[in-house]
Order: C-alpha cells, then structure tokens, then sequence
C-alpha cells in the first residue's frame, strides 16, 4: 500500500515522503495497526517523543477508542488521506457493519450483535439520538488522549486503554508508578522504590469478608478510606471509558479481589456498589486488571453482587451503560446462572420465580432468555417456551463449569444495619 506510485491528492511526486509533511488533527489516512493490517484512522493529537521524532495519536474508526495508540509517522499511508471518514471506513476496512460474516451467509441480530461487541464496533453518532451522540461527543473531547501510556503496578507493566484525570503533573507523565497495595501513584521509578521499602500496607484496608484458598474479598467503606478508594478510581478509568466517579467515592462500597501469597494480597480486580440505589443497582463498577482477564474473575466479581444481593433478599442489576466487555460477561453469567436454574427448576418455571431465586432483575433475566429465543409473551407475561430436551440440550452446551465460583460458605457478611427494617419500639 505504501508504495510511493500513487498520486497523493495535493500532486506531490512521492506522496509517502514525510519530511515536509504537517500532521493536522482531524485528518484521516490508512495507519497501520500492530497487526499488520491498515485501517482508516483518525489524528487526534500530534507530540515530540523523548528523541525528538514526531509521533501522533491516533483513533481507528468504528474499533473502541482503547485501541487508541500513539503511532510513528512510519505507520501512516500519506497517499491514503480520506475526506470523508465514514464513507472510505466503508471501503478501507473489512466491512463490519453489514449483516454477512465474510462468507455469504446473513447472520442474525443476536450474532451480528455478539460479533460487534467481541470485536468492539462502535456505534456511529448517526446511529446515536441527538442527546447521546451530544453528550458522547462532550464526553470524547475531554477524554480525547490518554497521556498515561502505562503504569507500572506490583510486577506487572499495564497499558493503559483510556484517559484518566491523575492530578495535573502525574495526568500527563507517559508512565505511573503505582504501589500495589496502598495504590499510592508516583511519577518516577526512584521515588516508588524509595515507596515499595517504607510502605507497610500488605492488604487493602477494611474488613476481608469472603476467603477460599489463595483468593480473597475485602469490603471498604469509601466514606472510611477515601484516599485509597480515590486511588482506586483513577486506577480503574484507565481501563474504563464511561465511568465518571472519582472522588465522591463516600456513597459506595468497594469490593476488593486480591490474590494471596507470602508477599501479601495482590490487586486483581474490584466492584463498587452504592450504599443506597434507588435505581436498583447492586454493582456501579467492575474492573479486572488486564493481566488477570479471561480468567474467571470478572465473572466472580459479578457473582458476588448478586450473592449480596441475595443475602440482602432485594434483586440487582449493574449501573448502565454497560461497556461491550461488560456487556460480554454478563450475558455469559445471566446465561449460564438462568440456564442452570431452568434445568434444576424444570420449563414450568416462572420469570419472577428465577428472579427471586437468582436476584438477577426481571428485565434482566427476560432480556436472556428472549436473546436465547427461549419465551413467548402471551397472556401479558412472559412465558418460557421450550422443551425440557432444548434446555439440557443448552445447558450441556452453555453451562461449563466455572473457573471460579464463590463459595458461599466462605462469605462473612451480614446485610447492612441501615437496610434492616427499623423495630417499631413497643410500648
Ligand atoms: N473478548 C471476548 N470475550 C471476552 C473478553 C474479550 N476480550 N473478555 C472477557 N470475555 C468473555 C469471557 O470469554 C467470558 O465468557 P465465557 O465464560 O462465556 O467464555 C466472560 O466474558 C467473562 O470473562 P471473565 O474472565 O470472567 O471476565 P474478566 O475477568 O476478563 O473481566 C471485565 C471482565 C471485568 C468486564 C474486564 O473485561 C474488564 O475489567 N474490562 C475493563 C473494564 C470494563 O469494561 N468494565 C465493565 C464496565 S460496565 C460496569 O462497570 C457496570
Ligand atoms: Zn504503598
């Protein structure tokens, strides 16, 4: 493609020569991704690196903006600039917006559905009704680049996904360095091995309610430890896009997953969970860290909301919007929960039956079972509509067991006092 024998559009004879070439944001060229393929993308910000070189930073059209990268001009297809991005995304990219899978078979919704989300397409802002895609829009222009490149945590170096508001000086640094345990962030490595020898934290604050092997829960009170949960939530912006709770961190609960060994409890993942939620959620925020993904844990996260909910004998449903892995792993825990209890249960069972035993909300437990296509709507309710042979047919195929499961008998927590029903006092 970068062949230098196309005529680029302003005439140039060697349209790839870059020496006098001026980036401008907002342009669009084909820039190549760490795969080798050449996708349509656009220029957000342009920046000097540390020897000098011009490097920009780029998003690829309709792909989840933490593919965002900054990118050397070597990458870029000068002859390839594009007027109008939707149009030539169209052309320039594998076509992801059409309802065929590459091999002339149509797919349904639910697959083309499933297929956006593995591969995070994008809604368009013309797909979007006009306050969302405004709002979207505000939302994209502060969060534009992610100036934090990195961050170095416990052994681990992370990449960062999406911008998160670090105070000033440490918001632009291309790497943090945070302490696993305290979550204190730094801006140089001296500083945080000068930390690592004075810290004295070993595990997150507060009270370990769930321990089962090697893995642990510790419940914190954000009113309690407000700096770490702060911490916490500027940690996990880097890996999330539409969360916007940084420092009110008072109304929540923070459900902190760690990995025991003898060196101490290692940050895996976390939900937090509003104290009081009138909207019903039972989960605000969920993070596994990237190198703890795809193991199991998110999935455990998710169990253990609806274990507390249970307990606490309300139903629950996660804060929207859901990002698309989000969205991934709570259809594969709905699914397999609902399945399983289907199965036990038998056909005849009710929506509002498997929402009192699950906690998973009716909207929630129909919204599953319709994208199965396991119900009809008749009568003004939603009836299951299958065969006992389909469900374990389903159940065989669907319900793997778990990596990890939470074990009940490993949880030590009780519903908070300010939820029970308050004792009428007798006279
Ligand atoms: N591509 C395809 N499928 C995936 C991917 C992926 N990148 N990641 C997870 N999945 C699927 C898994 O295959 C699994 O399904 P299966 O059991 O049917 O195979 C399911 O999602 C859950 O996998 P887990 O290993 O249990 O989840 P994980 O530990 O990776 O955590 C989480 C999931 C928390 C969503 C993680 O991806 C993450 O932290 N993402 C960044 C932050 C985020 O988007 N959080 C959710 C925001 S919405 C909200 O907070 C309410
Ligand atoms: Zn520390």
């Amino acid at each position: 493609m970068a062949d230098g024998n196309k005529r680029h559009h302003s005439g140039k004879e060697n349209c790839n020569d870059k020496s006098h070439w001026v980036p401008e944001i907002g342009d669009h060229y084909l820039v190549k991704r760490s795969d080798n393929t050449l996708h349509a993308a656009e220029i957000i910000q342009v920046r000097q690196n540390e020897f000098g070189t011009q490097e920009l930073y780029v998003h690829y059209e309709g792909f989840d903006r933490r593919l965002d990268e900054w990118v050397d001009l070597d990458r870029l297809d000068l002859s390839s600039k594009c007027e109008d991005p939707q149009s030539k995304n169209g052309e320039l990219t594998i076509s992801l917006a059409d309802f065929t899978d590459g091999t002339d078979r149509k797919i349904t919704r639910n697959q083309k559905r499933k297929h956006d989300e593995i591969n995070h397409v994008q809604k368009t802002f013309a797909e979007m009704d006009p306050t969302t895609a405004a709002l979207e829009k505000e939302h994209e222009a502060i969060t534009k680049v992610k100036y934090i490149d990195k961050i170095q945590f416990g052994k681990y170096e992370i990449d960062a996904w999406y911008f998160s508001p670090y105070p000033e000086e440490y918001g632009k640094q291309p790497k943090l360095w945070v302490c696993e345990f305290c979550l204190k962030y730094m801006k140089l490595e001296k500083s945080f091995r000068y930390h690592q020898s004075q810290c004295t934290w070993r595990h997150p604050p507060g009270k370990e309610i769930y321990r089962k092997g090697t893995i642990s829960v510790f419940e914190v009170d954000g009113k309690d430890w407000k700096i770490y949960c702060q911490n916490l939530c500027l940690l996990a912006k880097l890996f999330l896009d539409h969360k916007t709770l940084y420092f009110d961190v008072e109304p929540f609960m923070f459900y902190i997953l760690v990995e025991v060994d003898r060196y101490g409890c290692h940050l895996v993942g976390y939900f937090s969970k509003e104290k009081e939620s009138p909207d019903g959620n039972n989960l605000a925020c969920i993070l596994t860290l990237p190198p703890h993904q795809r193991k199991g844990y998110g999935k455990f996260l998710i169990a253990l909301s609806y274990e507390l909910s249970i307990i606490e004998g309300v139903v629950g449903s996660p804060e929207k919007p859901l990002s698309d892995l989000g969205k991934l792993s709570y259809r594969s825990y709905w699914t397999s929960v609902l399945l399983d209890c289907i199965y036990r249960m038998g056909v005849k069972v009710s929506m509002r039956e498997l929402e009192k035993m699950t906690s998973i909300s009716y909207m929630d437990v129909v919204s599953t079972l319709q994208s199965l296509n396991l119900i009809k709507y008749w009568k003004g309710n939603h009836i299951l509509c299958v065969t006992p042979k389909l469900i374990e047919e389903l159940y065989q195929k669907v319900c793997k067991k778990p990596p990890l499961l939470v074990d009940p008998t490993c949880l030590r927590w009780e519903k908070p006092l300010s939820k029970l029903p308050v004792k009428v006092a007798k006279r």
